[in-house]
This record gives structure tokens, sequence and C-alpha cells, in this order.
């Protein structure tokens, strides 16, 4: 792709895609240096019809089995021909393992190829004895040229490929900049995702995270692609769970979960089973039932809530958003009369997850109760419900699911919004429903003292 020059000017930022009609040394939008580059426009003259939206034929797409039930779930139901997955994650939390697994069962069926750019064949071949896989008809290739990888493509011709990691590919003759740059790591990408569309080959690209939680370098790539993975969890920690954040095939938030073993990543079919198991009732410890892209998920939210001797107190969220919990810290000062603002908080959400879901406000409010009080909250309660700033309890979406999915785990009571019960029913379930945040206050301090007893 040659960069055709033009009479207007428009310069685009490599790093976030901001627009502006003058070079400059520093985006004012993302704060990235020298990341304005020249584009150019397509020609006019050519005959362009557009087609009729109704007219328009649905091809039935065929998805591919992963292998793992879980990976086709955050796909969105499997891989779909030609199209092009971005997968990011810190160092070792496990992209090559799960991507070499994967490979290796598709191999027995398509033609795959896995294209390593960070370790050698041997490294490769040490992982695969590793997960027990080693007899697979895989073809890897230790390569980082992306004209060698091209042709490679061309004479092998893979439904499926993969490319570890992107930013260790670098163009010889097209592009500029040292491997992994802004520039190389762009033009390898456009280059890969014009191939997977012309041979109609399932691309997984695997990319690096930086300190700052984004894709290295350029978040344009993830505007390239069709799919856009992330793998959370801590890298000691037992689960590690892949987040969609952008689907063109499936639901954007979709989770699945995985768990690490010496044998390789493995599916965790019943993620609500796993993160509760072995719980007990504590003080500062609460379920709550969150909705995660498809599907109800049941995990517990803790908190400490301790006097502080700092100047300023600390409030820490773990696996939440930290601004959410100061709003909530607010709204149950101002309409709960909790006063919190000598204490120090922390929080966490158990087996690394992250939720980002409104509708766990109702649920952190009486964990912080549970600790600030330090009496227990019964082990077979559930608790979701979003709160709004004026202290009143909003419903939330999919509340009879979530209310089926606590009763499949042993829940017998819920607590849950107001506006959410109309017609609710599980057998089964106690659902107590709250309006405000002073109410939700006084029935938390009720089911309290039924623990106290
Ligand atoms: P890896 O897939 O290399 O991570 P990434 O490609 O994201 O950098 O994962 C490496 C980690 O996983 C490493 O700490 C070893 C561990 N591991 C297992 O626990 N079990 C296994 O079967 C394999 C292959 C790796
Ligand atoms: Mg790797």
């Amino acid at each position: 792709m040659s960069k055709t020059k033009n009479s207007k000017n428009l310069y685009t930022c490599q790093s976030c895609g901001a627009q502006t009609q003058q070079w400059q040394g520093k985006c004012t939008q993302c704060n990235s240096w020298n990341s304005f580059e020249q584009q150019g426009y397509g020609s006019k003259s050519e005959q362009v019809k557009p087609s009729l939206l109704s007219e328009i034929e649905l091809a039935k797409v065929d998805r591919m089995r992963s292998g793992s039930d879980e990976l086709d779930r955050v796909l969105g139901g499997g891989l779909v021909p030609g199209s092009v997955i971005l997968i990011g994650g810190d160092p070792g939390i496990g992209k090559s393992t799960l991507l070499l697994q994967t490979m290796c069962h598709l191999s027995h069926e398509l033609n795959a190829m896995y294209v390593t750019g960070e370790e050698s064949l041997e490294q490769v071949r040490l992982r695969a004895e590793q997960i027990k896989l080693s007899n697979a008809k895989l073809g890897i290739l230790a390569q980082t040229n992306l004209e060698k990888i091209s042709a490679a493509i061309d004479q092998q011709k893979p439904n499926v490929l993969v490319i570890d990691s992107i930013q260790t590919i670098y163009s010889s003759e097209e592009a500029s900049g040292i491997p992994g740059s802004v520039s190389q790591v762009k033009y390898a990408t456009t280059t890969l995702v014009q191939k997977a569309k012309q041979n109609n080959i399932v691309t997984f690209l695997i990319g690096h995270v930086t300190k700052e939680g984004q894709l290295a370098g350029p978040r344009v790539l993830e505007h390239m692609v069709d799919t856009v993975l992330y793998f959370e969890g801590e890298n000691d920690a037992r689960f590690r769970v892949i987040r969609a954040i952008k689907n063109r095939f499936g639901a954007v938030n979709e989770l699945g979960v995985f768990t690490m073993t010496d044998g390789g990543i493995r599916d965790v079919p019943n993620p609500s089973a796993i993160f509760l198991s072995g719980r007990q009732a504590t003080p500062g410890g609460t379920i709550m039932v969150c909705w995660e892209g498809t599907r109800p998920l049941l995990v517990e939210v803790q908190s400490l809530v301790a006097e502080s001797y700092g100047q300023q107190p600390r409030r820490v969220a773990l696996g939440l958003d930290t601004n959410r919990l100061a709003l909530i810290l607010a709204v149950l000062q101002r309409h709960g009369g909790i006063l919190l603002h000598q204490q120090d908080v922390y929080t966490n959400v158990v087996g690394g997850l992250k939720i980002q879901e409104t509708a766990s406000d109702l649920a952190l409010i009486a964990a912080l109760l549970s600790s600030h009080l330090h009496c227990a909250i019964p082990k077979d309660v559930a608790i979701f419900g979003e709160i709004g700033l004026s202290g009143e309890i909003r419903p939330v979406p999919h509340g009879q699911q979530r209310i089926q999915e606590a009763a499949k785990h042993g829940i017998s009571h819920v607590i849950i919004p107001q506006a959410n019960a109309k017609g609710l029913k599980v057998n089964g379930v106690k659902i107590q429903t709250v309006g405000t945040v002073k109410e939700s206050v006084l029935v938390i301090k009720s089911l309290m003292k039924e623990t106290a007893k």
C-alpha cells in the first residue's frame, strides 16, 4: 500500500485516530508524540452504486468450533471464517498457551499455521509437550518478516492463522520505523487483515498490553479488526477471564472463564459455582448477581472498613471502579446516614474478576455496611441493584434470569430494586424489594441482626 498524496491535507493520529488540518508534534487528544501522519483519499472518478438494504442477501456463516466452549462463547458462538481477532493481555497470562491449544485442536480438521515471532520452534514444541498436544499436525513458522509470512500464507493457504505477537512483526519493504512501532504494527495488521478477508482465513493477532492497560502502541488496531478480546486476571490467580471488548459477530462484554493448570488452560463451565465454592458468611462479604455479556454470574464482593490514621482516608477498589466506590460512599453518607469519611475503605471482587456493571452497587453497599458494623450477611442472600445520586434504587435488566441463576446456586433470599419486582417469581426464593438507599440500609441491618442472634 503506497500513500497517495493529494491536494487536501488531513493528518491522522496513529494512536487514537484524531484528525487535524495541520501536522502537530503532540496529539492534543491522547498526548502521544509524533503520531500524526498524512492521509490519502480514493479517486473520485469511479462509479459507485449503493445496494438496496432490502435486497442484500445474507450469507449463512458456518462457525467453526475452537475446541473450547468458553472461547466459542466469547467469540459469539465459534470462529467466523475470514474474521480477524485481536487478543490482548499481560505477559505470562496465557495467550500463547491458549492459542497453541486451540490451533492444535483445529489442526485435526483444518489447515492451521502458527507464526511465532517471540519464541523459537523448540520453545513452542516444549510448550506443546507440556499441554500434551505435541503430536498435532500444526504448521509452526518462526518468522518476524511480514513479506516472508505473507509468502508462507500464499503457499500454505491456511484456514486458521495465529500471529504471536503482532508487535514482533516488521515489514522490510513498506513501513518505516523499528519493529513494534506504530507504523510497523499498523502496516502489518492492515496487510494481514486484507489477507484474511481475501482468503477467508480466521486470523488471531496476539497483542501486548502496556502498563496503562492499552494494547501496546496503536489503539487504532482495535478499529481495524473484527473482534477484540482481553485476557483479565492476575498472573498468579487461579482464574483467567477473557472478555470481548468489541465483536462484530457477537455480544460485547461476553466473558469466558478459564483456569490455568499444569497441562494447559481449561474451561470453567460453571463459573458461579467456582467463584462461590467454599464460601463462608463473614463480615464484609456478600454475593452480587452480575450480568456479563449474555449470562448471569454470581460473585462475592468483599469490603474492609477500618479507622483511618492517614491525613486522607484510603479508597481502594479491586475489580470495581474507584469512582463508583466514591460515588456510593457519598450516597451512603447523604441518603443513608452512614458516615465513613474517617475510615479507610477497601473493596475486592473475589476471583480476580473485573465488574463494570452498575447493578453491583447495592451489593457493595451491603458489603460496606457489613464490614462497618462487623456483622455478617447470611450466606444464602444475593443482592443486585443500581444506585442513583438522589438515593433511589434503580432497576436493572434481566431481573428474572439473575434470580434464577441465584436459586441454582443455593440462594434463598434476594434483595432487589422495587422497580424490578413486577411479575417476578422464582420458586423457593424470597424476593425482598427496596426503593431507596435509606430503606436498603434498614433491610440490610435487619438481615445482619438475624445472623447475630
Ligand atoms: P504464556 O501462554 O506463555 O503467556 P503469554 O503468551 O500471555 O505471555 O503463559 C505462560 C505462563 O503460563 C507461565 O507462567 C507458565 C504457565 N503455564 C502453565 O501454568 N501451564 C501450562 O500448561 C503452560 C503451557 C504454561
Ligand atoms: Mg506469549
